[in-house]
């Protein structure tokens, strides 16, 4: 996607050296800035403290973190060890896993001296890869909102969106937001309702900078507002991210998304989750019980951060000192309450069957 003009990825290889770019998220929508991450610890710090994130992204940034570790030291041990310092960083989004796994045997199994071209090499083709998939994801969702638009004889169709599944979260794109970028690209009349997204309101600062930035017209609402507006027929599709799927479809993603679904299921409102197949833990069948939900500092609740009259961002507190605060990052939507799951290979139901029929390879 452009930024003034300028084509950028969320991440991408420094073309001389072992060095690996990425947009710094926290200082967004306030000041577009770039940072160099030169290892492995600065990669897992990255993902930590969010200045990357998104589940396709988080994986990006593991792999890419891989290469920095290869140039640190290529050996068995200190490989392994930055492995599961890269795997530590952040629980929930299974495409952090998806990548070390894919990158570590491969690595391992190649000589040491030829380790960082190799994972190089690796790092670059999952970054690739990642931008084809959302594309994908992008033409198999417009095809929905180009349908609603057909029901509609051409009148705006209102999408809801939670959190930030833009191309900030993936390597480019995006998942949830692609079909959007691709209607609007496509000239049909889009409007997104955009959740803030509470606590780090990643809705209310990168989703609206990258719709506004498209030029898309959206409106930033409070948390709160969806299940009104579903009442009140003015959203015609629901459509968000996820940062782990179980293989019979139930959908983790940002914390809030479970009451959207149950609104829009209230409302009978169509609610899809897009995401690429690296999203999906084909170990798991429930997601309630398995998927681990990150617990994140109370102060991201306590605390809010915005920008003041002199320009500078401040980060300033909104509660009582003293009252406790919780902090669970993500939620789990149940399967009867999706629609169906947008992925690279075209739209299935969200259950076993369904997403086994667009990747039968899985059928073990
Ligand atoms: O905590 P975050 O900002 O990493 O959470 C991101 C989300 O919940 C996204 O919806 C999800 O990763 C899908 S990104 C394409």
């Amino acid at each position: 996607m452009q930024v003034n003009g300028v084509p950028y990825r969320s991440i991408w290889l420094d073309a001389n050296q072992a060095k690996v770019h990425v947009i710094d998220q926290t200082r967004l929508p306030f000041c577009f800035e770039t940072r160099v991450l030169t290892t492995a610890e600065q990669a897992a710090d990255a993902i930590y403290n969010m200045i990357v994130r998104g589940a396709p992204l988080i994986g990006a940034t593991a792999a890419c973190g891989l290469y920095l570790a290869c140039a640190q030291d290529a050996s068995d041990q200190a490989l392994k060890h930055r492995a599961t310092t890269l795997l530590a960083s952040r629980p929930t989004a299974v495409n952090l896993r998806w990548a070390v796994q894919r990158m570590i045997p491969v690595l391992l199994a190649a000589p040491t001296a030829q380790r960082e071209a190799k994972a190089r090499e690796l790092a670059q083709r999952i970054c690739d890869e990642d931008v084809d998939l959302n594309s994908a994801i992008g033409d198999h969702g417009l095809e929905l909102i180009r349908s609603l638009s057909e029901d509609r004889s051409g009148a705006t169709v209102h999408v809801l969106t939670h959190c930030n599944a833009g191309w900030l979260a993936t390597v480019d794109w995006g998942t949830a937001l692609s079909p959007i970028f691709k209607a609007y690209d496509a000239g049909i009349d889009v409007h997104v309702w955009v959740d803030e997204t509470r606590p780090r309101n990643q809705g209310a600062s990168l989703t609206a900078w990258e719709l506004g930035a498209h030029g898309i017209a959206h409106t930033i609402i409070a948390d709160n507002a969806g299940g009104h507006l579903m009442q009140h027929g003015d959203v015609d599709i629901c459509i968000v991210g996820s940062d782990r799927t179980t293989r019979t479809g139930d959908v983790c993603n940002k914390i809030g998304t479970y009451l959207k679904a149950l609104a829009a299921h209230d409302n009978r409102v169509p609610f899809y989750a897009a995401l690429p197949s690296s999203t999906v833990d084909w170990t798991l069948r429930d997601g309630l019980r398995d998927i681990p939900i990150e617990q994140r500092p109370s102060d991201e609740v306590t605390c809010i951060s915005g920008i003041d009259h002199a320009g500078a961002i401040q980060k300033i507190r909104i509660t009582p000192t003293g009252s406790a605060a919780a902090n669970p990052a993500f939620d789990v939507t149940p399967r009867h309450l999706v629609s169906g799951i947008i992925t690279e290979r075209g739209v299935c139901e969200a259950s076993e069957s369904g997403l086994l029929r667009l990747f039968p390879e899985q059928n073990t």
